[in-house]
């Protein structure tokens, strides 16, 4: 099974790898591609780096030729201030990246059986309590304009006889990466709050989940197109705030009764804030259509594991030193 990663390197990819190797053992051939040139030589065995930077430039076409799969997770974070460059980073490591990677399919005599392309649930906009699918059309903003065109540029490798799911995602929770990262401390010193009033609603995924998905999308044949990578059940902000709290062991409702002003988020990341605070209530439709089992279906259970297994992450750490 011969698997190329773009931005295997990074958090969702890295659990992806991870279960790639559980799922095809020695059988596994993956190659990471990776624009670091330094620590290229600190992969694990069996990733074997490859060095380019796909959003300069089109791969060449042996990478890619006669995989079984090509997963493309790369992009440049969104969990910035959005000034015009870091808009322009934002949306040309997604669109351009994938751009150069379906050049590379042209190229080839015998292109990839899939193409898994990241894309995000920022797909649907900020749409308060409307319930989303697949079939949901579009919403509006930056975001969900770099999503489609993202989305376009994957969708043309079908003309190559490549099968191409878009994985949105949701909020991918789980230690070593994403939102927790950055929020987990903040609630360990008891200084967690709602965003605004709480109401908006969030569509999480645990990170077991994002990889189990992306590899369910890669050997289901009749997944095709947009594929939601959110658990079955979204929350409020303010119950995932009550159940980080409660995860990390500190009061709830100190957590829920503070909030932290919209206006002060859209101070600190301008237009970016809108990652906080748009409400989607994203549903796994074609996930729960061809029979992938979710592990974590339950926030607080979900959110539990991550918090216990940095714990243990930390552990480690500091055995070592
Ligand atoms: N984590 C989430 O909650 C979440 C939610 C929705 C969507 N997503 C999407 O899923 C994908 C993977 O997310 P992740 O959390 O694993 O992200 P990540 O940890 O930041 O990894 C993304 C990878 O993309 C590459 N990259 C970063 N900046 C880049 C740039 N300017 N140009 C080209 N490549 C760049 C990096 O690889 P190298 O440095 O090795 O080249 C990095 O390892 C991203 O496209 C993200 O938008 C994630």
């Amino acid at each position: 099974m011969r698997i190329v990663i773009i931005g295997g390197t990074g958090f969702i990819g890295q659990a992806v790898l991870r279960e790639c190797l559980m799922t095809w053992g020695r059988e596994l051939q993956a190659v990471v591609v990776t624009r670091r040139r330094e620590g290229a030589e600190l992969f694990p065995i069996w990733q074997q780096p490859f060095v380019w930077d796909v959003s300069e430039s089109p791969p060449p076409p042996s990478l890619v030729d006669g995989a079984d799969a090509v997963i493309n997770l790369a992009g440049e974070t969104v969990a910035q201030r959005w000034t015009q460059s870091a808009k322009q980073r934002i949306r040309d490591s997604r669109v351009l990246t994938t751009r150069n990677l379906v050049e590379s399919f042209r190229q080839t005599a015998r292109p990839p059986k899939v193409l898994v392309n990241a894309s995000a649930i920022g797909y649907y906009g900020d749409r308060g309590d409307e319930e989303l699918t697949e079939d949901s059309p579009p919403g509006e903003g930056f975001l969900a304009e770099v999503c489609q065109l993202w989305e376009e540029e994957a969708l043309k490798a079908g003309e190559f006889g490549v099968r191409v799911v878009c994985a949105r995602f949701g909020i991918v929770l789980g230690a070593g990466g994403g939102v927790l990262e950055r929020m987990i401390p903040v609630f360990e010193w008891a200084l967690g709050a709602k965003i605004g009033n709480g109401r908006q609603w969030m569509s999480w995924v645990h990170v077991a989940d994002a990889a189990g998905l992306v590899l369910h999308a890669v050997m289901n044949e009749q997944i095709k197109g947009a594929m939601n990578v959110v658990s079955p059940n979204p929350v409020t902000n303010r119950d995932f705030t009550r159940a980080l709290a409660r995860a990390v062991g500190k009061p709830a409702f100190l957590a829920t009764m503070l909030s932290v002003p919209t206006f002060i988020l859209r101070m600190q990341l301008g237009e970016g804030a809108s990652v906080l605070t748009a409400s989607q209530k994203v549903l796994p439709k074609v996930a729960g259509e061809t029979g992938y089992k979710f592990i974590y279906t339950d926030i607080e259970e979900a959110l539990r594991e991550v918090v216990h297994r940095r714990q243990l992450i930390s552990l480690a750490y500091a055995s070592t030193i």
